[in-house]
């Protein structure tokens, strides 16, 4: 099985060029997001993909360090930021753990859209995303929870994953999530779905 950067890379230009698949729920999100944000704040975005939330978001905050472990993605950021004349968006390529990142910490906020369910040691990396922020900084996050999936539903991304068509993928709860965050000293500010029925929790913790 490919490694997380290899899987990522290769369908970096295709993923990159999808288009957004649910508009409504994108739009809510980054509402719901703004709500959080304040002009001189420094954010880590985690998983940033190509950039495009990063630049969407950057008039709002102050300064924004937007991460990936695909340099295919990160390439693709870089360019589209100079395309936008965006100068307050600086990528950097890396995990969690990346030199870059603890350099420019602590945070005001950190952002993990569509990231935390790829993780493979959920517990530990909320840990450390705790450590990356100021204390009262916020963790803005979009996870899908797909606890629901249970034995056949869980197939398809098995067989694709044996291909090196899909990514690890933890089949977390939304409580779950809830409870690791507060494990690691986050209270949760608020926690919906867009629409309700939704698998991807929308989820919005303070360091405490
Ligand atoms: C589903 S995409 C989400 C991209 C973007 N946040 C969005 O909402 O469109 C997940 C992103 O996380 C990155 N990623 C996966 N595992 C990672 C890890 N362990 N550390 C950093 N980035 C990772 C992938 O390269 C990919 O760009």
């Amino acid at each position: 099985m490919p490694t997380s950067e290899q899987f990522w890379d290769a369908i970096a230009s295709n993923y990159a060029a999808r288009p957004i698949k649910n508009v409504d729920a994108y739009e809510k999100t980054m509402e719901r997001t703004r709500l959080y944000l304040k002009p001189d704040d420094k954010v880590l975005e985690l998983g940033c993909g190509s950039g495009s939330t990063a630049l969407l978001l950057s008039p709002h905050v102050g300064h924004i360090w937007a991460s990936d472990i695909s340099s295919r993605l990160i390439e693709i950021g870089r360019q589209k930021a100079k395309d936008q004349n965006v100068t307050n968006v600086e990528f950097i390529h890396g995990d969690i753990h990346a030199p870059a990142i603890e350099e420019h910490a602590p945070f005001n906020g950190i952002w993990a859209f569509n990231f935390i369910h790829l993780l493979e040691d959920i517990p530990a990396s909320l840990e450390r995303m705790h450590k990356l922020l100021k204390p009262g900084g916020v963790l803005i996050s979009k996870t899908a929870c797909l606890s629901g999936r249970h034995g056949l539903l869980r197939i398809p991304i098995t067989v694709m994953q044996w291909f090196g068509k899909a990514p690890h993928v933890s089949y977390i709860s939304a409580e779950k999530l809830e409870l690791l965050m507060q494990a690691q000293g986050f209270e949760i500010l608020e926690s919906c779905t867009f629409p309700k029925a939704s698998e991807v929790r929308f989820i919005v913790a303070r360091k405490l």
